[in-house]
Protein backbone atom coordinates (compact mmCIF):
# COMPACT_ATOMS: atom_id res chain seq x y z
CA UNK A 1 0.00 0.00 0.00
CA UNK A 2 1.61 3.13 -0.41
CA UNK A 3 2.50 5.55 2.15
CA UNK A 4 0.68 8.46 3.31
CA UNK A 5 2.96 11.04 4.41
CA UNK A 6 4.82 14.21 2.58
CA UNK A 7 7.43 14.48 5.59
CA UNK A 8 10.18 12.93 2.89
CA UNK A 9 8.89 15.67 0.54
CA UNK A 10 9.72 18.69 2.62
CA UNK A 11 13.27 19.73 2.43
CA UNK A 12 14.92 21.16 5.31
CA UNK A 13 16.07 24.97 5.34
CA UNK A 14 14.31 25.85 2.90
CA UNK A 15 12.38 29.75 2.13
CA UNK A 16 8.58 29.34 0.47
CA UNK A 17 9.91 29.52 -2.79
CA UNK A 18 11.37 26.34 -2.16
CA UNK A 19 8.93 24.73 -0.57
CA UNK A 20 6.36 25.68 -3.16
CA UNK A 21 9.09 24.04 -5.94
CA UNK A 22 9.05 20.85 -3.53
CA UNK A 23 5.72 20.38 -3.47
CA UNK A 24 5.05 20.37 -6.60
CA UNK A 25 6.36 16.96 -6.87
CA UNK A 26 4.98 15.49 -3.81
CA UNK A 27 3.62 12.19 -4.22
CA UNK A 28 3.08 11.85 -0.15
CA UNK A 29 -0.83 10.30 -0.85
CA UNK A 30 -2.47 9.11 -3.97
CA UNK A 31 -3.96 12.38 -4.58
CA UNK A 32 -1.33 13.70 -6.74
CA UNK A 33 -2.37 11.28 -9.49
CA UNK A 34 -5.42 12.67 -10.35
CA UNK A 35 -5.31 16.61 -9.45
CA UNK A 36 -3.68 18.92 -12.65
CA UNK A 37 -0.73 20.21 -10.01
CA UNK A 38 -0.22 20.93 -6.40
CA UNK A 39 -1.90 23.79 -4.78
CA UNK A 40 0.50 25.32 -2.73
CA UNK A 41 -0.27 28.48 -0.33
CA UNK A 42 0.35 32.22 -1.54
CA UNK A 43 1.09 35.20 0.13
CA UNK A 44 4.12 37.27 1.74
CA UNK A 45 6.67 35.27 4.10
CA UNK A 46 5.68 38.60 5.98
CA UNK A 47 2.13 37.95 6.99
CA UNK A 48 0.60 38.12 10.42
CA UNK A 49 -2.04 35.90 9.91
CA UNK A 50 -2.45 32.44 8.31
CA UNK A 51 -5.82 31.32 6.66
CA UNK A 52 -6.17 28.08 6.32
CA UNK A 53 -9.11 26.32 4.20
CA UNK A 54 -9.75 22.42 3.31
CA UNK A 55 -8.32 21.41 -0.34
CA UNK A 56 -7.92 23.58 -3.51
CA UNK A 57 -11.52 23.14 -5.86
CA UNK A 58 -12.05 22.96 -9.46
CA UNK A 59 -10.31 26.33 -10.58
CA UNK A 60 -7.94 26.25 -7.85
CA UNK A 61 -6.58 23.04 -9.13
CA UNK A 62 -6.42 24.44 -12.92
CA UNK A 63 -5.23 27.92 -11.78
CA UNK A 64 -2.77 26.36 -9.28
CA UNK A 65 -3.50 29.26 -6.41
CA UNK A 66 -5.66 28.79 -3.64
CA UNK A 67 -8.61 30.55 -2.87
CA UNK A 68 -9.31 31.92 -6.72
CA UNK A 69 -12.83 30.23 -7.41
CA UNK A 70 -16.14 30.78 -5.69
CA UNK A 71 -14.94 30.00 -1.92
CA UNK A 72 -12.10 32.46 -2.79
CA UNK A 73 -14.67 35.41 -3.87
CA UNK A 74 -16.81 34.98 -0.44
CA UNK A 75 -13.47 35.08 1.51
CA UNK A 76 -12.24 38.29 -0.24
CA UNK A 77 -15.69 39.92 0.11
CA UNK A 78 -15.65 38.54 4.42
CA UNK A 79 -12.04 40.35 4.48
CA UNK A 80 -12.96 43.30 3.26
CA UNK A 81 -16.21 43.53 5.50
CA UNK A 82 -13.46 42.53 8.34
CA UNK A 83 -11.12 45.54 7.67
CA UNK A 84 -8.12 43.13 6.83
CA UNK A 85 -6.22 44.05 3.96
CA UNK A 86 -5.24 41.10 1.95
CA UNK A 87 -1.96 41.88 1.18
CA UNK A 88 -1.28 41.15 5.12
CA UNK A 89 -2.53 37.46 4.96
CA UNK A 90 -1.19 34.09 3.43
CA UNK A 91 -3.92 31.68 2.31
CA UNK A 92 -3.36 27.93 2.03
CA UNK A 93 -5.38 24.68 2.30
CA UNK A 94 -4.82 21.95 4.47
CA UNK A 95 -4.58 19.55 1.48
CA UNK A 96 -2.76 20.43 -1.25
CA UNK A 97 -4.25 18.45 -4.31
CA UNK A 98 -8.52 18.61 -5.28
CA UNK A 99 -10.20 15.30 -4.30
CA UNK A 100 -13.21 15.21 -6.71
CA UNK A 101 -15.15 12.24 -8.62
CA UNK A 102 -16.16 12.83 -12.06
CA UNK A 103 -20.06 13.19 -12.80
CA UNK A 104 -22.15 13.88 -16.17
CA UNK A 105 -20.23 11.62 -18.10
CA UNK A 106 -17.03 13.46 -17.36
CA UNK A 107 -17.71 17.01 -17.60
CA UNK A 108 -18.24 18.01 -13.82
CA UNK A 109 -15.41 17.29 -11.47
CA UNK A 110 -17.57 17.57 -7.79
CA UNK A 111 -14.94 18.24 -4.72
CA UNK A 112 -14.93 14.96 -2.84
CA UNK A 113 -13.97 15.85 1.13
CA UNK A 114 -10.41 14.28 2.16
CA UNK A 115 -10.22 11.64 4.34
CA UNK A 116 -7.85 12.08 8.16
CA UNK A 117 -5.48 9.88 6.59
CA UNK A 118 -4.98 12.25 3.43
CA UNK A 119 -5.03 15.40 6.07
CA UNK A 120 -2.56 14.02 7.82
CA UNK A 121 0.05 13.02 5.15
CA UNK A 122 -0.81 16.33 3.57
CA UNK A 123 -0.14 18.12 7.20
CA UNK A 124 4.29 18.29 6.84
CA UNK A 125 3.45 21.17 4.36
CA UNK A 126 1.26 23.08 6.76
CA UNK A 127 3.81 22.89 9.49
CA UNK A 128 6.17 24.21 7.25
CA UNK A 129 4.63 26.91 5.60
CA UNK A 130 3.55 28.00 9.76
CA UNK A 131 6.99 27.63 10.85
CA UNK A 132 8.39 29.42 7.99
CA UNK A 133 6.07 32.69 8.50
CA UNK A 134 5.43 32.41 12.48
CA UNK A 135 2.31 34.23 12.03
CA UNK A 136 0.16 36.40 15.28
CA UNK A 137 -2.75 34.05 14.30
CA UNK A 138 -3.65 31.42 12.09
CA UNK A 139 -7.44 31.21 11.17
CA UNK A 140 -9.06 28.00 10.41
CA UNK A 141 -11.49 27.97 7.86
CA UNK A 142 -13.93 24.85 8.24
CA UNK A 143 -13.95 21.68 9.99
CA UNK A 144 -11.25 20.46 7.88
CA UNK A 145 -8.16 22.93 8.36
CA UNK A 146 -9.37 23.08 12.84
CA UNK A 147 -8.61 19.36 12.82
CA UNK A 148 -6.13 19.60 10.78
CA UNK A 149 -4.62 22.04 13.19
CA UNK A 150 -6.04 20.92 16.22
CA UNK A 151 -6.60 17.53 16.33
CA UNK A 152 -9.62 14.92 15.35
CA UNK A 153 -11.53 15.63 18.09
CA UNK A 154 -12.13 20.05 17.61
CA UNK A 155 -15.44 20.94 16.86
CA UNK A 156 -16.03 24.05 14.89
CA UNK A 157 -19.36 24.55 16.30
CA UNK A 158 -18.86 24.08 20.00
CA UNK A 159 -15.58 26.28 19.78
CA UNK A 160 -15.89 29.07 16.25
CA UNK A 161 -14.67 32.73 17.35
CA UNK A 162 -12.66 32.21 20.02
CA UNK A 163 -8.50 32.75 20.69
CA UNK A 164 -7.21 29.55 21.34
CA UNK A 165 -3.62 27.54 21.98
CA UNK A 166 -2.52 26.38 18.18
CA UNK A 167 -2.14 22.57 18.58
CA UNK A 168 0.67 22.78 16.25
CA UNK A 169 4.21 25.01 18.20
CA UNK A 170 3.99 28.61 17.32
CA UNK A 171 5.38 30.44 19.85
CA UNK A 172 2.68 33.35 21.12
CA UNK A 173 0.66 32.45 18.24
CA UNK A 174 -3.50 32.32 18.52
CA UNK A 175 -5.84 30.23 16.30
CA UNK A 176 -9.70 30.95 15.43
CA UNK A 177 -11.44 28.66 13.88
CA UNK A 178 -14.89 29.95 11.84
CA UNK A 179 -16.65 28.60 8.98
CA UNK A 180 -15.21 28.16 5.56
CA UNK A 181 -16.48 30.17 2.96
CA UNK A 182 -17.78 27.17 0.71
CA UNK A 183 -19.91 26.81 3.51
CA UNK A 184 -21.60 30.14 2.96
CA UNK A 185 -22.23 29.57 -0.73
CA UNK A 186 -24.04 26.38 0.48
CA UNK A 187 -26.33 27.86 2.81
CA UNK A 188 -29.40 28.59 1.02
CA UNK A 189 -31.58 31.34 3.11
CA UNK A 190 -29.11 31.25 5.70
CA UNK A 191 -26.46 32.76 3.34
CA UNK A 192 -26.28 35.71 4.44
CA UNK A 193 -26.30 35.43 8.30
CA UNK A 194 -23.95 32.94 7.78
CA UNK A 195 -21.68 35.13 5.71
CA UNK A 196 -22.19 38.13 8.40
CA UNK A 197 -21.27 35.12 11.21
CA UNK A 198 -17.63 34.74 9.02
CA UNK A 199 -17.03 38.33 9.24
CA UNK A 200 -17.63 38.95 12.74
CA UNK A 201 -15.04 36.07 13.31
CA UNK A 202 -12.66 37.93 10.86
CA UNK A 203 -13.39 40.99 12.97
CA UNK A 204 -11.68 39.27 15.78
CA UNK A 205 -9.07 38.82 13.66
CA UNK A 206 -8.51 41.72 12.46
CA UNK A 207 -8.55 43.75 16.00
CA UNK A 208 -5.58 41.08 16.75
CA UNK A 209 -3.67 42.06 14.03
CA UNK A 210 -4.09 46.19 14.60
N1 LIG B 1 -11.28 25.84 -0.41
C1 LIG B 1 -10.08 25.69 0.15
O1 LIG B 1 -9.99 25.23 1.26
N2 LIG B 1 -9.01 26.07 -0.53
C2 LIG B 1 -9.09 26.60 -1.73
O2 LIG B 1 -8.07 26.97 -2.30
C3 LIG B 1 -10.37 26.77 -2.30
C4 LIG B 1 -11.45 26.37 -1.63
Amino acid sequence: MAEYDAGPYVPRGADLTGLRRAAAGCRGCPLYADATQTVFGRGEPSARAVLVGEQPGDQEDRQGRPFVGPAGKVLDRALAEAGIDPGEVYVTSAVKHFKFTVQERGKRRIHKQPTLREVSACRPWLTAELELIAPDIVVALGATAAKALMGPEFRVTRQRGELLTPGVPLDGARLLATVHPAAVLRAGEDREAMFQGLVADLRIVAARLS
